[in-house]
């Protein structure tokens, strides 16, 4: 495998599976093979008595790759929680070992991935392991996803000053608009400041679009809007 990214938000719903789905169909628009991983999923539906994440859907429609599912995502729990408590509320073990067997298989299926976390980086899988251990077993540069409005700098900093401090490589920040008619100066102020008390590029911002739902793939919103907004350059 070349590379790819771990693609891990400021918090929970900020559009980590929006950014790393893009990402993906990018890369396959370019004529690259990426894989894409949700090594662990929360929140998942119970269809035909199986657990599926609406997140690995996404990511495996925009990448449009033939993995099975259960590679893609090999831990789904059904409450939308944190993962060591959704384990533990349906008593099930969250298989440490499997994700790790499913992310090497994936690394020598394709040429790059692009994995999403969960939540953000201090969000417990096990015990006393977070998402940045995971993080860091992956050794995969990291994307931080963070909101445009007001708090996104406090939260933003917190996100890379721990990542940093735990010896991962941050590649770089994507904002994204997950409200519709967003403050510009609080965006724009906001992205400025985190480049510069970070020292990181400003990867992208993502407007508010009603297309980019992860309910409903829409693949050439995606793509139109990621290649229009994405700096392919740094990221690819
Ligand atoms: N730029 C955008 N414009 C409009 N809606 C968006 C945008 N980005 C994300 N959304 C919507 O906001 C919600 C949260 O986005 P997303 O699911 O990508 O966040 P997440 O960080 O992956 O969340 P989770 O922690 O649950 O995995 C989704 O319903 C998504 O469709
Ligand atoms: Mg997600």
């Amino acid at each position: 495998m070349g590379r790819g990214y771990f693609i891990t938000g400021t918090d929970t719903g900020v559009g980590k599976t929006i950014v790393a789905g893009g990402l993906a169909a990018l890369y396959k628009d370019k004529g690259l093979d990426a894989g894409v991983m949700k090594p662990v999923a929360t929140g998942c539906k119970r269809i035909n008595n199986a657990l599926v994440s609406e997140d690995a859907v996404f990511l495996k429609r925009a990448a449009e790759v033939d993995d099975e599912y259960a590679l893609i995502n090999p831990v789904s729990l059904e409450q939308p929680l944190a993962p060591t408590v959704a384990a533990r509320l349906s008593n099930t073990k969250i298989d440490l070992e499997k994700i790790r067997m499913n992310y090497d298989s994936l690394c020598e299926k394709h040429d790059y991935l692009i994995i999403e976390g969960v939540g953000g980086l201090l969000v417990p899988i096990e015990a006393y392991y977070f998402v940045v251990d995971l993080a860091s077993e992956m050794e995969l540069p990291i994307i931080v996803v963070c909101r445009s409005n007001l708090g996104t700098i406090n939260h933003t900093l917190l996100t890379v000053s721990y990542a940093r401090e735990h010896g991962l490589d941050v590649k770089g920040i994507i904002m994204n608009d997950i409200k519709e008619n967003g403050d510009d100066v609080v965006k724009k102020t906001s992205a400025d400041e985190i480049q510069r008390l970070t020292g990181l590029p400003l990867l992208g911002i993502i407007p508010f679009d009603k297309r980019l739902d992860v309910t409903q793939f829409n693949k050439e919103a995606l793509l139109n809007i990621f290649r229009d907004k994405i700096d392919k350059d740094i990221i690819i």
